[in-house]
């Protein structure tokens, strides 16, 4: 399975290197949370990399540490926590050192962090990238720095990203920016700001130079994909077709996913995270039309209760939820689902959990990414109700629904079995060397012995003969 989000008990994640012959300087840059975080860390790198920083993996001999961080649930921002005290003894001896941190918890805790975080020279915030130069000016005369203010438009559409942690062969695309929807437990629209989308012109260059590099898969991404809105014309030589052309006085997510489907017609296409309440069934009609779209799309509920739907301010319904998977299944019979639930929000009661299971039962996700409510500081929820599900009963919750993904999971993945599907190899198995591992297009992973000629990057058709819960067990056909 992809992990959308790094386990928040774990520690982040280091990237592989951003080298530039030349650059003397070494930055340690670390990511926490989801895939935009990790794709903005690849902006920072390519920034940072003009100015004279090379990425290390060996934070011993950093000269910069970035931490780019995660609100989202309160073990999370712990995780950063712990991990900054780590440094404490690094920055003692060597007082060159700066510490800096970046993303939502900077964006959220604003001054604060450089008064309780001693250790901590620069607070940056998700918009304000670009001025990394100057605040790193600031820090090197010896004095804080801080930027964490928000922009309505910036979407970093010109900086090209180096590519990080990758395989070489799947990378992200950022498509928008920021979200306007204000679930009441969310703090995001407050970390991350308004929602805004990116230039399709700039997306279809970074798709076609990430094909001409070799990439044979790219996710778009954003809060809310399905709410990508773009105004405007454009050069004319950025469009493949006449056809496009058209479609660009207004671009919406379906006409931009077309666009990206006919520009790199071999790349595989994934998109995350899609909202519900702004799906149209036009994306899943794109699906159905190109081949290079995978049919899998992550469509967090949150709850199946309508209570709490209502409470969490989603604009859908129970109701309407289950009528927009009919749909898409109709449309595109293959596809796949995954979730996002949150358990034991404010007033969750036995039925609505139940509620929950039996949404679960109807909608048979491939796997989920399941969470007890963690309130958070200045969100509504916070501001206007009370976190009253006891601990425990939130644990029993919780539990009972990843037993459920569970079963269900291994129910979906058997569904596989006995086919061929088309495998992008990733990489090797992390289990067996002499394995590969790869996704087919519903983005279910699966594991099969290595053959002579394959390698990183090729998809090959293979043979389901087995699963386990989460993995397909196949063979080259
Ligand atoms: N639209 C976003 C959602 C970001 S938050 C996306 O693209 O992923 C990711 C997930 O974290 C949400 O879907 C929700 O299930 C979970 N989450 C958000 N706030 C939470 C909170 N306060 N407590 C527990 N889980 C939360
Ligand atoms: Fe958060 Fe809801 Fe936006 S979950 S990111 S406020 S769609």
């Amino acid at each position: 399975m992809q992990e959308k989000y790094i386990d928040e008990t774990k520690q982040g994640e280091a990237y592989a290197i951003a080298e530039r012959k030349g650059n003397t300087k070494k930055l340690f840059l670390e990511s926490y949370g989801c895939q935009m975080n990790f794709s903005d860390s690849e902006i920072v790198a390519s920034i940072l990399r003009d100015e004279g920083y090379n990425t290390t993996l060996n934070v011993e001999e950093a000269d910069l540490i970035l931490l780019n961080t995660c609100s989202i649930r309160e073990k999370a921002e712990q995780t950063v926590r712990m991990r900054l005290s780590q440094f404490k003894k690094q920055k003692e001896t060597n007082p060159g050192l700066t510490v800096g941190v970046l993303g939502c918890m900077a964006e959220r805790l604003k001054t604060r962090f450089l008064e309780e975080e001693q250790l901590v020279d620069l607070v940056v915030g998700p918009d304000a990238y670009r001025d990394l130069p100057n605040l790193l000016k600031e820090t090197e005369g010896g004095s804080d720095a801080i930027n964490v203010i928000l922009s309505k438009e910036e979407t970093y559409a010109d900086i090209s990203p180096v590519r990080l942690g990758g395989n070489g062969v799947t990378a992200f695309v950022t498509i928008t920016r920021g979200c306007d929807n204000m679930c009441t437990f969310c703090v995001v629209p407050f970390t991350r700001g308004r929602e805004r989308s990116r230039d399709p012109f700039s997306i279809l260059k970074e798709c076609e130079e990430l094909w001409n590099n070799g990439y044979k898969e790219v996710t778009l991404l954003g809060q809310n994909v399905d709410s990508y809105l773009w105004y405007g014309g454009g050069p004319k030589k950025d469009f493949a077709k006449a056809s496009d052309l058209q479609k660009a006085t207004a671009v919406d997510f379906a006409a931009l996913l077309e666009m990206v489907a006919l520009r790199v017609p071999e790349m595989r296409i994934r998109f995350a995270t899609s909202n519900p309440q702004d799906m149209n069934l036009e994306v899943f009609r794109m699906m159905s039309k190109y081949n290079n779209i995978c049919k899998y799309v992550h469509l967090p509920v949150q709850s199946g209760s309508n209570n709490m739907l209502k409470a969490m301010n989603r604009q859908h319904t129970r109701e309407e939820y289950l009528e927009l998977i009919y749909e898409a299944k109709k449309i595109v019979p293959e596809i796949a689902f995954s979730q996002d639930m949150i358990i034991g929000f404010c007033g969750e009661t036995e039925e609505d959990h139940q509620q929950t299971l039996s949404l679960m039962r109807e909608v048979e996700y491939d796997y989920g990414y399941m969470f007890a409510y963690s309130e958070r500081p200045g969100t509504p929820a916070h501001k206007k109700m009370e976190d009253d599900v006891p601990a425990e009963v939130k644990q029993r919750r919780l539990s009972e629904v990843i037993k459920l993904q569970g079963e269900l999971s291994r129910k979906r993945m058997s569904g596989y079995v006995g086919k061929v599907y088309e495998i992008l190899i990733e990489g090797t198995s992390k289990k067996n060397d002499n394995q590969w591992k790869g996704r087919n297009s519903q983005n279910a992973v699966c594991v099969f012995d290595k053959l002579d000629g394959q390698k990183i990057g090729d998809t090959v058709s293979v043979f389901v003969y087995g699963n386990t819960q989460g993995t397909l067990l196949g063979e080259t056909v």
